[in-house]
């Protein structure tokens, strides 16, 4: 059975990246070497929108949300977190491991915050370092108001704003410079469309002061390192050679079908998943604040969802995620992002409906996939 991966994160990687990754490895003290290193970190300040150099670290994505706390605040700074799904908690673990004081704005899942809460917050709490959000909260599918959160931190220097990313940033516009975010991090399994392992990561001159007075400890994820050897077209350690070399063929994929075209490809697959599952009677999960990097889907009432994603996979080799804590059993998450086309957005439709029809639910069979179908005509 052919498997088809539609997880918001590992994405499908395009032929063409795994082929330039198949290559011969090569020495990374080398200049062939530094002028890859180097094209891939000029071709990242187009995707994060900056003039700031983005580093680019060996790890995971959380690895360079771990490094964004550790080398920016200090022990007993206290940091506001944004905890609207499983990657808000993943803030504050990351604070508690450091012991930096949190207070958290709970956001119901599948809400975004709103803006004027946090507003209310940072005027009277004037101990408050750091802002701690999700652009796209990849549990939920919600998006969360980058752009008005900004506003309240650009133009004070006693507070930065940490931006996580890792399902935005090559997903849909986040402006690090014009919006003024002080930290901005993307990941390589999601809208770059290449296998785990590299984390993105880029600091505001703001980010950098704060930077200077951070007594965290850290040595692997020391960003002053990674920075200083950055310009020097290198990296501290031993890098991902093989991944560097194909993120720069992805970068000059975005390059030649321009990141307008990439945005706009994303909001369409997830208009065609949206409105066709609506076409079925199910709803988004983050109703009106919709990512447009995945799409969350709510199970019809008396329907365990898990049994959806199971039915999916065992039936037609397709891969999506369920919900985690309390939407597990509720939901199911289908990616955007990556190597998927028209076709395997029309599949999972008709895969679900499939499902949908062998655990009873009553619907118009063939709906779905016929109003997915009408959407995608737009790509
Ligand atoms: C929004 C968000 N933040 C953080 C992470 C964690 O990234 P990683 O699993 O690469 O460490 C993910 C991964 O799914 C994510 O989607």
């Amino acid at each position: 059975m052919k498997n088809y991966v539609l997880t918001p994160g590992p994405v499908p990687v395009p032929e063409f990246v795994m082929l330039e990754m198949a290559k011969p490895i090569i020495h990374h003290r080398t200049e062939e070497f530094e002028e890859i290193f180097s094209k891939a970190t000029q071709g990242l300040k187009k995707v994060f929108m900056t003039k700031e150099e983005v580093l680019i670290l060996a790890s995971s994505g959380t690895g360079a949300m771990d490094a964004a706390i550790c080398n920016t605040l200090s022990k007993g700074d206290k940091a506001l977190v944004v905890n609207g799904g499983k990657f808000g908690e993943r803030w504050l673990k990351i604070c508690k491991a450091y012991g930096v004081d949190t207070e958290e704005i709970k956001v119901e899942w599948g809400k975004s915050v709103d803006p004027s809460l946090i507003k209310e917050i940072i005027k009277k709490d004037s101990s408050i370092k750091a802002i701690l959000v999700q652009a796209s909260e990849t549990s939920t599918g919600a998006e969360h108001p980058i752009k008005e959160i900004a506003k309240l931190t650009k133009n004070r220097d006693d507070i930065i704003l940490i931006v996580d990313g890792i399902t935005a940033v090559g997903a849909f516009p986040v402006e690090f410079d014009k919006w003024g975010i002080d930290i901005l991090i993307g990941g390589s399994q999601k809208a770059f469309m290449m296998p785990p392992g590299l984390a993105f990561i880029v600091l505001s001159e703001k980010a950098w002061e704060f930077n200077k007075k951070s007594n965290l400890p850290k040595f692997y994820l020391d960003l002053n390192q990674a920075h200083k050897n950055s310009l020097k077209k290198t990296s501290p350690w031993t890098p991902a050679v093989t991944l560097v070399i194909g993120l720069n063929a992805v970068l000059e994929y975005f390059n030649k079908i321009g990141l307008d075209n990439l945005f706009k490809r994303h909001s369409i697959l997830s208009q065609a998943t949206t409105e066709g599952f609506e076409a079925i009677g199910l709803e988004n999960f983050a109703k009106g604040c919709t990512s447009t990097a995945l799409s969350v889907i709510k199970a019809p009432k008396d329907i365990d969802a898990n049994l959806i994603v199971k039915g999916l996979k065992e039936k037609y080799g397709m891969i999506v995620a369920g919900g985690q804590d309390q939407a597990k059993g509720k939901i199911f998450r289908i990616t955007h992002m990556g190597y998927v086309d028209k076709g395997d957005i029309i599949a999972v439709v008709a895969g679900v409906e499939g499902i949908l029809c062998e655990l009873g639910y009553n619907f118009k069979s063939g709906a779905g996939v016929a109003r997915t179908t009408q959407i995608l005509d737009k790509l």
